[in-house]
This record gives structure tokens, sequence and C-alpha cells, in this order.
């Protein structure tokens, strides 16, 4: 298991380009199985999470052809099973998009229940309740979630009792093949359910009101090919601002959008930074000076997203005053606080809050990661310390940042790579 071993003490300065958005690229990938040509999916990250995909499709026999940019082509009429087995599922829960697509165009699917992980127990009860809604015959056996139907999906009205994004673009999925008119209500408004929705539009789905609360889908007989490009990545993008905002950096990252970071672009002003931006450009400068502590809450879509949560408390645990990190999405995610203290930062968990006091230094410790976005955060933290910080169980990091020592390293980052 590799480990990031990380010099603290520069401040970032430089440019980088921006990826494409993992949690575009898992549904878009998905969706592809509801068409009957040939999908061609452009700008592709680099990451575990869509090789474990890709890896998916093969199990289910679906014939792919990826190229030397990592275009993916997916022929779903080459499947052969139905079946998203548990040892995909459990390294991957996003695995769950496929029940949609599948039991839709082919009339069955069989996925492993995902089980609960480090960030909270996140059930999947709407996912089934949806397709339940829309006549989908569904039992929960043998660790699997086994949905059958008789004849085609009824459109339906679906109330989302709590906004879930994969939730919403499953059943999103499902709604554009199925007979009738379906209307998804609570829907979540994630820049990732628009681009779902923009590259199913492109398939020849009828779909209205995405980006909104209410969704309306008309569904369609049969979908067919197109080539998408996929958005780029808005929690990439901001985990590097945060990282040079608190290094005192000045850096810009091109290839990106900041019309859908606007939660993110206020903070890092309140934290004194200089942020200008374009079409598909960012500039962040902090002329050298420290950031000031910032307060946030994190809610779906347009709020601040969960996942930039441990990045700004990285932050903060060296900004200059008190802030308060309020988490609102899920109910475990706090395991960085622990070891940003271990590192000398002053925080406390009350409740489903983190409040820190900003030290000017934090100290190099070996740290371990336990999800993806506390991973990010642990970097960040490792840049702001003096010494050696050693980032274990760096997989995570893996799943969902293209290339992020190279990336630092353009930077100007000390960051090197060493397997364990
Ligand atoms: N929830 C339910 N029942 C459900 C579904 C969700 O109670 O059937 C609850 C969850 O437990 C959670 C809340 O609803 O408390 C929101 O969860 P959501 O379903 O929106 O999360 P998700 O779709 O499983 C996606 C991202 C996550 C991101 C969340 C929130 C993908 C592949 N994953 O997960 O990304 O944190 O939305 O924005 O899109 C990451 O990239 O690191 C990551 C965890």
């Amino acid at each position: 298991m590799d480990k990031l071993i990380i010099t603290g003490g520069t401040r970032l300065e430089g440019e980088i380009r921006i990826s494409g958005a993992k949690n575009a690229a898992l549904p878009i990938l998905a969706a592809a199985l509801l068409a009957d040509e040939p999908v061609t999916v452009c700008n592709l990250p680099h990451l575990h999470d869509i090789t474990t995909m890709i890896e998916l499709f093969g199990c289910m026999g679906v014939e792919l052809l990826i190229d030397e940019k990592m275009n993916v082509e997916v022929h779903a009429s080459t499947i052969k099973h139905l079946t998203a087995p548990y040892e995909l599922v459990k390294t991957m829960r996003a695995s769950i998009l496929v029940l949609g697509p599948l039991l839709a165009r082919f009339g069955r699917a069989e996925v492993a229940l995902p089980g609960g992980c480090a960030i909270g127990s996140r059930p999947v009860d709407l996912h089934i309740r949806g397709l339940e809604a829309m006549g989908a015959d569904i039992v929960v056996e043998d660790g699997y979630i086994k949905a059958s139907m008789k004849d085609r999906l009824k459109g339906a009205r679906i109330f989302f009792d709590t906004v879930t994004v994969t939730g919403t673009e499953n059943i999103l999925m499902a709604a554009a093949l199925a007979d009738g008119e379906s209307i998804l209500e609570n829907a979540a408004r994630e820049p990732e359910v628009v681009d779902l929705a923009e590259c199913l539009i492109r398939m020849g789905a009828k779909i209205e009101g995405h980006g909104t609360d209410t969704i309306r889908v008309q569904g369609v007989e049969r979908l067919h090919g197109c080539s998408y490009s996929v958005l780029p990545d808005r929690i990439e993008t901001g985990t590097y601002l945060i990282a040079a905002a608190a290094t005192g950096g000045k850096i810009k990252v091109k290839d990106t959008r900041p019309d859908i970071i606007d939660s993110i672009l206020i903070k890092l002003q309140e934290a004194g930074a200089d942020v200008q931006w374009g079409d598909d450009w960012i500039t962040l400068d902090m002329h050298g000076k420290r950031p000031k502590a910032i307060s946030l809450k994190t809610a779906p879509y347009p709020a601040m997203p969960t996942d930039i949560q441990a990045q700004f408390t990285a932050l903060n645990a060296v900004a200059e005053g008190t802030g308060k990190i309020t988490e609102t999405v899920f109910e475990n995610r706090f395991m960085h606080v622990l070891e940003m203290k271990r590192m000398g930062a002053q925080m406390d968990i009350e409740g489903n809050t983190a409040i820190s006091t900003g030290v000017t230094n934090l100290k190099a410790a070996p740290v371990m990661a336990t999800d993806l976005r506390a991973s990010a955060s642990l970097v960040i933290a490792g840049l702001l310390a003096e010494g050696d910080t050693v980032v274990d169980r760096i997989y995570h990091i893996d799943r969902g940042y293209e290339c992020i020592e190279e990336k630092l390293q353009l930077l100007g980052a000390k960051i090197r790579r060493v397997p364990s």
C-alpha cells in the first residue's frame, strides 16, 4: 500500500488543469447501459473508481473500447450478466448506479447491497423505493438487491425524503426508458446530476427541470448512441484552491467551471483570497498572507458540498481566528479532525460541528486516511506542517484525485509517493 511523504512549508504557486468529474463520469458510464448503440464517454479522469466501473462492465460482459486518451466506447448490447458482485460494490458504492439502467433496459438486475462506510451508514432505501414506485419487484436477499419487472417500468411521481445524489441519478436513468411521465420531487440539483441529464438528452431522453428540485421525464422506448464529454471536477478544483489559500500561495486552475462553485469561492474570499475567474479558469492569490478562519455548513447543492468540508477544516487548522465547520449531510465525517489534532491542530468536535482555533504551524506526524476527502485534507495539512508528514492508506486518494502528487509538484509542493 503506497504512502505519500510531504515536506511542508512551501507556498503553492503555478498552474494546473482540472480533470473530468469522478461523480459525473460514474453515472454517465452507467447511463451508457441504457443505449442500444455505442456511447462514447470523453474527459474521463484516470482514477481507481473509473477503473472499478470498467471492471464491473467487464464482469457483466459489456464490451468496451478504450483509446489512448481514455475515451471509453461502451457497447451495452453485448451484455451477458445482469449482476454487480459484492467484491466490486464493496470497493465502490457508486456501483449501485447500474441498478436503474439494468432494470430499465434489460428487465432484471442484481446488485450487492452496499454496506455502511467510513463516513456514515449510507442506506440506499430511496433508490429501492423509487424503482418500486415505478413497478419493479425488489427483494433484498443474500446481501443482494434483486430487482425484476414484468413488462416495462411505469412512469411515476417520486418524492425523495432526503436529497440524494446517486438516488436521483438512478431514478432519472430508469425514468428515461419508462412508460409515461415521471416527476422527481426534492431531486438533487448537483451539477453532476445536470451533466447526467444532458448526456441522457443527447441519447434521446426527454428531460426537463434538471438543476431544479423537480425533474420531469417523458419516458422513451429507446435511447441511441452519442459521444459526451464529462464536466470538470468541482471538488478537485476546490481542493487545489483551498490548498493554495492555506499555504498563502498563488495559483491558476484551468479547464474548470467557476459557475458551479460559488459557495466555495465565496468562502475563499472570506478567508482573504483574491479570487478572479473567466469562463474556464480561476486564479487565487493570497498575497503571501495567512488565511482567516471561516465558518461553514455543508448541505446539498447549491450550498457547501460535504466533499469539500475536510479540506476547509485543514485550512482552518492554520488560519487566524476561530472557525466552525458543521456537517449536515453525513453523520460521521470528521475522522480527519482527530488526525489533524495529532499534528497539533487545536480543534474539537461538538455534535456535528468542528470548532477550531488556528495555530501558526502544524507539526508533521504519521497520519492515516479513512476516506477520499479526508485523505485530501491530510495532504493539505502535510503541506502546512513543519517536517515530513507521512499519509498512509492513500488508495483512498487514488479513487478520486488524478495524479495528485504530479499536480502538487507542478505547484511547487515537496511530495513523493513511496511503496510501504
Ligand atoms: N440517503 C438515505 N437514503 C438513500 C440515499 C441517501 O438516507 O437511499 C442519505 C445518506 O445517508 C446521506 C444523504 O442521504 O445522509 C445524502 O447522500 P447521497 O445519496 O446524496 O450520497 P451518494 O449519492 O451516496 C454522492 C457522492 C458523494 C457525495 C454525496 C453527497 C457519488 C458517486 N458520490 O454520494 O461523493 O459525498 O453524493 O454530495 O456521486 C466523494 O466523492 O468523496 C463522495 C463521497
